[in-house]
C-alpha cells in the first residue's frame, strides 16, 4: 500500500463535515505534492533567476557612459535592483501561470491522470491565509520602510532638506543658476562673475547647488548619470543638487514635454578636476578665488 494519503479532496458526493475535514498543513503538503504545482514553482524559480539577470544587463546598459556620476545615482541604482529582487518572484509566479497555460500545461492535467477537482479552498485553510497575509505584510512593510530611508539619504545628498548656501563653508557648492527655454538649457555661474554657458561644467568630488528656471513652458532639467531631476518652471525657482564623485562627460536632457523639439533638448555636463575647472572659468572670462 502506498504510503501517500490517497483521500481525495472535498467533493460533492462526499461533503466535509468537521470529523473527516483534513488539517489545513496536510492540505496544503498534499496541494505541493501535485505535479502541475511543482512545475509551476520550478518555472516561477526559472524566471525570477532571468529578471534578476535581466536587472543587471539593464544598469549595464544605463552606465554604459560611466555612470553611476554620484552618491545620488548609487542609491537610486541600489534602489532598483531591490525592489527588482522583491518583486520578481510575484512577477514571476504570475508569468509562471501564463506560460504553463499557454504550452497547454493545463489541458495535459487530465490525460496524466492529474486531479481535476479544486484544490483545497483558501478560504478556510488557516496555514494559507496566515502566510499570505504574512508575506504580503512583510513586503509591504519593508518596502515603505526602504522607500522612506532612501528618500531621506537622497534628500539630504542633494540637499532638499538643508539648501548647499546654508552648509558649512567646507562644503560651500559650486552654484548654478539653470535656464531652460524651448529648446536648449544654459547655465550661468553667479560666483564666477556670471558667465554663462550653454554646456554644464563641474568639479569632481564639490558639492553642485542649482537654481533652475524656465523663460517660456515647463521642461525638467535631468542629470541623468548624477540621478537628479526637477522641474524648471517659468516664475519661479526650484533647487536641486548633487556631489558628482566620477571625472566623465555625461548628459544633461530635458525630462518634460514641451513642445516640438522636446526630445532633442539635450546638453553635457563635463566633470572635470578642480584645476580644469578654474581654468575653464578663466578661459570664459570669469573670475576664480582659488
Ligand atoms: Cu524642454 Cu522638454
Amino acid at each position: 500500500m502506498s504510503t501517500t494519503d490517497e483521500r481525495p479532496l472535498a467533493s460533492a458526493d462526499e461533503p466535509e463535515s468537521p470529523t473527516n475535514r483534513p488539517g489545513s498543513m496536510h492540505l496544503v503538503k498534499q496541494w505541493l505534492q501535485r505535479p502541475y504545482v511543482r512545475r509551476l514553482l520550478w518555472i516561477t524559480v526559472a524566471i525570477t533567476a532571468v529578471i534578476i539577470a535581466l536587472s543587471f544587463v539593464m544598469v549595464a546598459f544605463m552606465n554604459m557612459s560611466g555612470g553611476p556620476g554620484s552618491a545620488i545615482m548609487n542609491e537610486i541604482e541600489k534602489t532598483m535592483f531591490v525592489l527588482t529582487f522583491t518583486c520578481a518572484p510575484l512577477m514571476a509566479g504570475t508569468l509562471a501561470v501564463l506560460t504553463y497555460s499557454w504550452w497547454g500545461g493545463w489541458g495535459s492535467v487530465a490525460s496524466r491522470d492529474e486531479p481535476t477537482s479544486d484544490g483545497p479552498a483558501i478560504q478556510t485553510n488557516g496555514v494559507a491565509v496566515v502566510t499570505w497575509i504574512t508575506v504580503c505584510s512583510v513586503l509591504a512593510a519593508f518596502l515603505v520602510v526602504w522607500g522612506l530611508v532612501e528618500l531621506a539619504t537622497i534628500t539630504s545628498d542633494s540637499y532638499g532638506s538643508v539648501p548647499a548656501n546654508q552648509q558649512p563653508n567646507s562644503a560651500k557648492p559650486v552654484v548654478v543658476n539653470v535656464t531652460g527655454q524651448q529648446w536648449l538649457w544654459s547655465f550661468d555661474y553667479p560666483d564666477s562673475g556670471n558667465i554663462k554657458s550653454d554646456q554644464l561644467v563641474l568639479p569632481v568630488n564639490v558639492p553642485a547647488y542649482f537654481n533652475v528656471t524656465s523663460l517660456d513652458v515647463v521642461h525638467s532639467f535631468w542629470v541623468v548619470e548624477e540621478g537628479v531631476k526637477i522641474d524648471a518652471n517659468p516664475g519661479a525657482i526650484t533647487n536641486t543638487g548633487f556631489t558628482p564623485t566620477k571625472l566623465g562627460t555625461f548628459n544633461v536632457r530635458c525630462a518634460e514635454l514641451c513642445g516640438l523639439h522636446h526630445a532633442y533638448m539635450e546638453t553635457q555636463v563635463k566633470v572635470v578636476t578642480q584645476e580644469q575647472f578654474n581654468s575653464w572659468i578663466r578661459e570664459q572670462g570669469g573670475t576664480t578665488t582659488s
